[in-house]
């Protein structure tokens, strides 16, 4: 897909970071925009700040439509995408980014909070893939976009539920690009690798407190941790997407960490494993250097 004027895109996600900036961006290209997130008020500022930025074009305004559910939610994706084809009369670009995040240990991991990220990061996109599929297919030029993470190309300690589902997301998206190019049905697809992006994220996440004391001193600690790691902007990494869907790249990384840790992984997908636990052992010696001199710090204040 060479431009996005006139185009219809629907985006899960759209109340926050990439999803906002997305919106934001493809609004200036004049692209009609179906839009949805779990969060209402999020999702109604990024409505307003997606017509903001569209271009003035007396007679064809740009249509953005609205939408609060969750994705991992069935019934309500199918439904919100016979709703967008009802609305705008047809979808050519479908952004599967609604995402969340989860640090957990694998021995004391619940259940419950394994099952709600693989509800989210695995099993909305495969809603929103195959809900969509049919209309982009019928609108005759069509792109799926699927967000996986740096974490989609290599493993780390405590993210073994994200690291699952955005691995099975690149599997999922691969196989779905092959699928495509075969029928050659005027669909394409795109796996997206962000590396650390600044978006609310981390804050949104969810750390067991299985966490606390093995790579963790505290829960916001971890939180402002992860944080630290978030070098790209979202709109930069917005518009690396945009570009990666204009040259109908099969796989597109986001900012010099996620080609640095793609590299690695290619390089040395044994070894690579190894130097993450030597630096995370590192990286917990001066955590417990830091709460040290804090505490040491405190007592004398006292
Ligand atoms: N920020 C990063 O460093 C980073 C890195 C790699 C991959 N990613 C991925 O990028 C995608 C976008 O994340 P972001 O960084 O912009 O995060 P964000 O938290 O800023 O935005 C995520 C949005 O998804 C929405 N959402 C969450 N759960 C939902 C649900 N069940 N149904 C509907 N909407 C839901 C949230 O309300 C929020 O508006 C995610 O898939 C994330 O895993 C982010």
């Amino acid at each position: 897909m060479k431009h996005f004027t006139d185009k219809v895109s629907a985006i899960t996600g759209a109340g926050s970071g990439m999803g906002r900036a997305l919106a934001i961006r493809l609004a200036r290209e004049g692209c009609h925009l179906a839009l949805a997130d779990r969060n209402a008020t999020s999702l109604e500022e990024t409505a307003r700040l997606a017509e903001a930025a569209a271009p003035h074009i007396v007679g064809a305004p740009l249509l953005i439509t609205t939408a609060v559910f969750d994705v991992s939610d069935r019934d309500a994706m199918f439904a919100w995408a016979a709703e967008t084809v009802r609305q705008h009369r047809r979808v050519n670009l479908v952004f599967n980014n609604a995402g969340v995040a989860l640090s957990s240990t694998i021995e004391g991991m619940d259940y419950a909070d394994l099952e709600w990220i693989v509800g989210i990061n695995f099993w909305g996109v495969v809603h929103g893939t195959k809900a969509f599929l049919p209309y982009l297919k019928a609108s005759g030029e069509g792109h799926i976009v699927n967000t996986s993470s740096v974490f989609g190309l290599f493993a780390q300690p405590g993210m073994s539920g994200y690291n699952a589902t955005k691995f099975a997301v690149r599997g999922f998206t691969e196989a779905l690009r092959q699928e495509l190019d075969l029928m050659r049905c005027g669909v394409s697809a795109t796996c997206v690798h962000p590396g650390g992006i600044r978006t609310s994220i981390a804050q949104s996440s969810r750390i067991a407190p299985n966490m606390v004391g093995f790579m963790l001193e505290n829960e916001q600690q971890g939180k402002d941790d992860f944080e630290k790691f978030f070098i790209t902007t979202a709109d930069e990494a917005a518009r690396v997407i945009l570009d990666g869907v204009r040259r109908n790249r099969r796989r597109v990384l986001i900012g010099r960490d996620a080609r640095a840790a793609d590299w690695l992984a290619r390089t040395l997908p044994a070894a690579y494993q190894a130097l993450v636990v030597l630096q995370t052992r590192r990286m917990k010696r001066m955590a417990e250097k830091r709460a040290q001199r804090a505490a040491q710090l405190a007592d004398r204040r006292a």
